[in-house]
Parts: structure tokens; C-alpha cells; sequence
């Protein structure tokens, strides 16, 4: 070449370099100026073509294909070489014939095939790389030395700008995703309902990641399991696995990211999920999920990138998503326990309301079984009672309707009765103290079991509290949980109040024996001084109860009128013997000594302090003898003004007085008796109902 035409070219090169850097100055947009730098440098070296990747800083493993194929993403040989261009920090010669069998397609794309390049690295004003530049293709020929220098002054000029135009973008870029994540953030710290957040969580990271699907496990300490909720179809359904299982349990286990490119090539994956769903996973990010003080959560599993693996960035924005939806899930299982707190105080308050009220042993301790096991969440309870006398626990069976009872020694309520100490047995036919027996009269299966002491007043064993089979998630006994220290101090709440219940109930039975006792005592006196109505007053009881069961009284009712017949005649302990006992008729004056039994009934009942139920005992006891007419005594009460239990025994004391035999006469037959009584009616002296009751309920029960 001659010197001039050499100089003709020098001149238009730097022309050129200078078009190129007033060109590239001042752009910001990053696609526009590596469109133009590309021309340029494509220009200066009579490329074919120019291609720029961008490296990230943060991560410099990812190559960034900008903007010319935008999308395409370097394959790992192509970055392979291209990090031998920034180790060598200059320029590097590519050829198709000099590369060896696996590199030769390098660089190939549809439509281009590349037969040599030139590879320089870029470069920002403090000397870091950003990327990569290739010239590919020399129209004619190859690429020379000159050529190289070319390119890097082009590029020692436009390189800078090139970089700040890429971190500019890159700010921007952040900058967006930043307010992406913040909408994540508000939008899950909004979400107080568990499942719902675990759906709202799962739908955002897929959007913000651009991936097909996103799972949101939680790990369930109780049962070492992995949980989460899928979407079938219209259904959603909670699918568990083993804490440990495949790349989530891996991550939840071991605390940290998995960023798999080929979910398939990953020994830990479980293709089995794949199987049975029929969904091809082809790369996943799983990040874990962390409480406070670092506690593990659960983890958030992305899948299938939309285009590429998951990069660095990725990574970075899954992060932050996953500590968002880390204080997120917290909050909400923070809540729940909150609400199940409440939900378990309120349960206690109604058992203590509800085992609080006086009632029948049986039905008392079925209500507090069933109770323990709601609270407990148990599949069964049982309530023993210590029989100290005859040295047995003893419990009511079968919602109340059988009674069962072994010595106070035997199995693991026995062990507890006599130590006074509570056990937890996780697996009861581990354990030799455990009686099998028992499970095999019932046919049930007992696995995990809390028994505890119940304490009296005294802090003695008066009974014995067991829980069985915690619940478990599949609701098999087999599967029984065991219990813990938190359900060892609801029983001890639960065993308090019932301890109180119990022995108030027991008190109560005694004291309902003793006073019974006594009435029969006091009833009794009255029979013995008379032999001849010696059954007079077992008689008036059976049929005022006949009568008061007839009419539909309810059992309170009727045990007032149990006492009140009872008791009718009580007063004619202040009658002399003469006249009690006289046989034959009464004249007018003894019978008026007669009729003030009534007047003395009441009298002497007025003394005795019946407990409120009780308290119309003396009055219905002493009105018997009252009619509705106002004929009768001691008060000469008329209608309504006569207690229905004193018309009741009425009947009934007027009925045994026709059938039976008496000093003075022969006994009435059934059918005249039930006449005389209709009469009575009849003069307004007996209450039609009571008459109609007790002839229909004799009828039926004692015919004959
Ligand atoms: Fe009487």
C-alpha cells in the first residue's frame, strides 16, 4: 500500500472514531447505543455483524445478550470461551478451522455461520469488565492485528459510555423490581388467613419470577412433615411429604437456596411428583423460609423459569420475597395459635360451666370425657373415680352406660393412682405396666396416652384423668400422636375443675343418701306405731309418683312429691295412741283430734330446713287433706290454692285408704274405688286430671 493511501485510510479511521464516539455520547438508552456502537464497530472492522454481552457485576457467571437477540442467552461452552477472553484481558482470535471439534459451532446462531471473530473485552471507566463485544464474520478475509487495535480504540472511547448506559439501565431494572417486591411485601403483610396468604404468596413469586408455578411449604413440627396447599382442578387439597424429602426438604432441612438448572440431572429431586401430576419440571429455585432467630419455616419453590435457568438476580429477588413471606406466614401462624389459644380458653370456661352443675355421677363424668377429648384433641378420655373403700378406680363407660372397675394398682392408671405422678407413654404396648386387656374386651387400639392424678381439696389421689391417641393429621389411631408438656397443662386446668365438679358431686350423692335415709327413717316411724296401715305409706308414694310420672312431671318435681308422700302423715306422731290405734269408728270429737295430723304435719315439716328444691315438701305434705271446694282442712284451701302435688297425694292417699282393710272395715274393690274417686270429682272434692292419671297408670302397671 502506498504511503499516501495509507495515510487517505489512517485519516478516515479516525474520522470515523470520531463520528462514532459523537455519536455515542450523550445516549442513554442502552438498546439504542449498543445499536450503534454494534454499526460502528461492525463498520471500523468490515464485520458482518457485531454482538455485545453484558456481564453482571454482581454475578459473573450470567451473560446478558443485549439487545441484539434479546433473550438469548449464552449457552455454558459459549461463556466458556468467552471467559478466556476476559482472563486474557485483550483481544482474542476466533476461527472456525483453527478451533478444535466443540468449539467450531460457538458461535453459529439461525441463519449465521461463523467463520471467525474477534472477541475484546468491555470495560467501565474504573477498569471493570461489563462484558463482552465480538465482531464476527470479516467480510473479506480475516481479521488482522489492525483490526484489533481498531476495535480497541473504538471501544477504549465508547466503552465507557457503553457502561454507564448498561448500569443505568441496570439501576432502573433494580429499581422496578424493588417496587414489584414492596407491592409483594404490602400486599402480603395484608393477608392474615393462612391459607389464603399461601395462595396470594405462591401466585405473586410466580408473576414477579416469571415462572410457571410456585409452591409455599410449611414445615409441621408435630408431624415432621412438609405441608402445602395445591390447586386440582376447582379443588384444593393439602399435600404433605416427609420434612426431609426431595430438593424442598433438602432446603428446609439444611437452611439453604438450591438453584437447579435440571431438576432431572439432580440426584435429590423426586421424579415421582412429576409422575403422578404429569408436569415436567425443568429447573427450580427453592428458597428457604425462616422465623425468628433463624427457625426454620417452610420453603418457596419456583418452577420452570419462562425463559432461561434462574439467574443471580433471581435468586436476589427470591430472597427477598421469601423473607417477606417468611414475617408474613409468622404473623399468620402466630395469629392462629392466637385464635386456637382463645379457642381452647373458651372451651375450658364452658367445661367449667357446663361440669359445674349438680347432676346425676354417670352423665358427669361422660360430659367431662368427652370435653377433655375435644380440648385435647384426643380420641378418648376417661375419668376414674378412686374407690378408697374398696380400693378400686372405677369409671363409666360407653357415653355413661356401663361401669367399669379394676384394683386401684392395675395398668397405667393404677401406676398413677398410687404415685401420684403423671405419665406420658408415646406408645402404650411398649410400656409393661400398660393392660392390654383392656384394649381387647373393647377391640379399641391405644397408642400414645396422658394420664394424671386428680387431686381433692386434700391433695389426694381421688381420681384418675387419661387421655388417649392425640389426633393425628390422617385421623388413624395407628398414626396417634404423642402428647406434650402443653397438653399436660390444659389436663391439669381441666383436672381442677373437674376434680371440684366430681367431688361437689360426690358430696352431694352423700349428702342426698343421708338425707333420703333419714326421711325413709322418719316415715317409717310413723308405720310402726300403727301395724295395721303399716303399708300405707309405701302405697300413697308408689301411686303419687304413679300419678306425678303420668302427668309428665319432670324428675325434680317428682322427687318433691317422693318426700311430700313420704312424709303426709308425719304429723299424726303428735295423735294419742288411743285414737290412732282406736279400732272401729271415731266419734265427732276424736275425729277432730284426728284431723289436726294435717296442721301437726305441717308444723313439725316447717322445722326441718329443706334445701330449695325441697322447700314445698311441707306444704304439699300438709294440704292432702284439703278439697277443691274448700271443704277440706287443715287450711280449707279451695282450687288452685291447693299445690298440685297435695291434689296428687290426695288420690293417692284416698285410693289406699277405700282398698285397704282398716280396724274399722273390710278392704274395696279396685273398680269401686276408681268410682268413688270419679265421685269425688264429681262433689268438687279431687282434681279430675289426678283421678284420670292415676286410674290410667294403675290400670296399665298393677293390674289386679
Ligand atoms: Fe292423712
Amino acid at each position: 500500500m502506498a504511503r499516501g493511501e495509507e495515510l487517505g485510510q489512517r485519516l478516515r479511521e479516525m474520522r470515523r472514531l470520531l463520528e462514532a464516539t459523537r455519536d455515542l455520547a450523550g445516549e442513554q438508552d442502552l438498546a439504542h447505543l449498543v445499536g450503534q456502537f454494534s454499526r460502528h464497530a461492525a463498520g471500523a472492522v468490515d464485520a458482518e455483524l457485531v454482538r455485545i454481552w453484558f456481564t453482571r457485576e454482581a454475578h459473573e457467571r450470567e451473560w446478558y445478550h443485549l439487545p441484539v437477540a434479546a433473550g438469548h442467552v449464552l449457552e455454558p461452552g459459549q461463556s466458556g470461551f468467552l471467559e478466556k477472553v476476559l482472563e486474557g484481558g485483550t483481544s482474542l482470535y476466533f476461527s472456525r478451522r483453527g478451533a478444535e471439534s466443540g468449539e467450531r459451532a460457538l458461535f453459529d446462531e439461525p441463519g449465521l455461520r461463523v467463520r471467525n471473530a474477534l472477541f475484546f473485552p468491555l470495560r467501565d471507566h474504573r477498569g471493570r469488565t461489563i462484558g463482552i463485544l465480538g465482531a464476527l464474520n470479516k467480510r473479506e478475509g480475516r481479521f488482522t492485528a489492525h483490526d484489533s487495535a481498531l476495535l480497541g480504540q473504538l471501544i477504549a472511547y465508547g466503552g465507557v459510555t457503553l457502561a454507564n448506559a448498561a448500569a443505568h439501565q441496570q439501576a432502573l431494572a433494580i429499581l422496578k423490581r424493588q417496587e414489584n417486591l414492596l407491592d409483594v411485601g404490602r400486599a402480603l403483610s395484608g393477608e392474615r388467613d393462612l391459607r389464603s396468604l399461601l395462595k396470594l404468596a405462591a401466585r405473586v413469586t410466580t408473576e414477579v419470577m416469571d415462572a410457571d408455578r410456585t409452591s409455599v411449604f410449611l414445615l409441621d413440627e408435630a408431624t415432621d412433615e412438609l405441608w402445602s396447599i395445591v390447586a386440582e382442578g376447582m379443588a384444593e387439597n393439602e399435600i404433605r411429604m416427609p420434612s426431609g424429602a426431595g430438593i424442598a426438604g433438602h432446603v428446609a432441612r439444611s437452611g439453604e437456596i438450591a438453584n437447579v438448572t435440571d431438576a432431572y440431572a439432580d440426584p435429590r429431586f423426586n421424579r415421582e411428583v412429576d409422575r403422578r401430576s404429569g408436569y415436567r419440571t425443568r429447573n427450580m429455585l427453592v428458597m428457604p423460609l425462616k422465623g425468628r432467630e433463624g427457625r426454620a419455616l417452610g420453603v418457596l419453590q419456583v418452577l420452570n423459569k419462562r425463559e432461561g435457568p434462574f439467574t443471580f438476580d433471581d435468586e436476589e429477588q427470591l430472597r427477598v420475597i421469601a423473607s417477606f413471606t417468611s414475617v408474613a406466614v409468622s404473623n399468620a401462624l402466630m395469629g392462629r395459635e392466637n385464635d386456637r389459644l382463645l379457642h381452647r380458653q373458651r372451651v375450658i370456661l364452658e367445661a367449667a360451666q357446663a361440669i359445674g352443675r349438680i347432676m346425676p355421677l354417670a352423665e358427669l363424668l361422660t360430659i367431662i370425657a368427652k370435653l377433655t377429648s375435644e380440648i385435647l384433641d384426643a380420641d378418648r378420655s376417661t375419668v376414674f373415680i378412686h374407690d378408697r373403700d374398696r380400693g378400686e378406680l372405677w369409671s363409666m363407660v360407653a357415653e355413661g352406660e356401663r361401669e367399669i372397675r379394676f384394683p386401684a394398682s392395675k395398668g397405667i392408671a393404677g401406676a398413677v393412682a398410687t404415685t401420684g405422678k403423671t405419665l406420658y407413654i408415646p406408645e402404650a404396648y411398649d410400656d409393661p405396666r400398660f393392660n392390654k386387656e383392656i384394649d381387647r374386651q373393647t377391640g379399641y387400639r391405644t397408642k400414645s396416652m396422658l394420664t394424671m392424678p386428680m387431686l381433692d381439696k386434700r391433695g389426694e389421689v381421688m381420681g384418675v384423668f387419661q387421655v388417649l391417641n392425640k389426633k393425628a393429621p390422617s385421623g388413624l389411631p395407628e398414626d396417634s400422636l404423642p402428647f406434650d408438656a402443653d397438653d399436660e397443662k390444659l389436663l391439669t386446668m381441666l383436672a381442677a375443675q373437674a376434680a371440684i365438679s366430681i367431688e361437689n358431686n360426690l358430696l352431694y350423692r352423700q349428702r342426698q343418701e343421708m338425707f333420703s335415709s333419714f326421711i325413709e327413717t322418719l316415715s317409717g316411724a310413723i308405720d310402726a306405731r300403727d301395724k295395721i296401715t303399716s303399708n300405707h305409706i309405701k302405697n300413697v308414694t308408689r301411686y303419687t309418683l304413679g300419678i306425678a310420672r303420668e302427668m309428665g312431671l319432670p324428675p325434680g318435681e317428682r322427687e318433691v312429691l317422693r318426700v311430700a308422700a313420704l312424709l303426709h302423715d308425719f304429723g299424726k306422731v303428735g295423735i294419742r295412741d288411743c285414737i290412732l290405734c282406736k279400732p272401729g269408728r271415731f266419734t265427732p270429737d276424736e275425729y277432730e283430734e284426728m284431723k289436726t295430723h294435717a296442721a301437726i304435719t305441717r308444723e313439725l315439716l316447717d322445722k326441718i330446713a329443706f334445701e330449695r328444691p325441697l322447700r314445698e315438701v311441707p306444704a304439699i305434705a300438709a294440704g292432702h287433706h284439703e278439697k277443691l271446694d274448700g271443704t277440706g282442712y287443715p287450711e280449707a284451701l279451695v282450687g288452685e290454692e291447693i299445690p298440685m302435688g297435695a291434689r296428687i297425694i290426695a288420690v293417692a292417699d284416698i285410693f289406699d285408704a277405700l282398698t285397704q282393710k282398716r280396724h274399722y272395715k273390710e278392704p274395696m274393690n279396685t273398680e269401686r274405688a276408681f268410682g268413688i274417686l270419679r265421685e269425688e270429682v264429681e262433689h268438687n272434692h279431687l282434681d279430675g286430671r289426678c283421678v284420670e292419671s292415676f286410674i290410667a297408670w294403675f290400670t296399665r302397671e298393677e293390674p289386679g
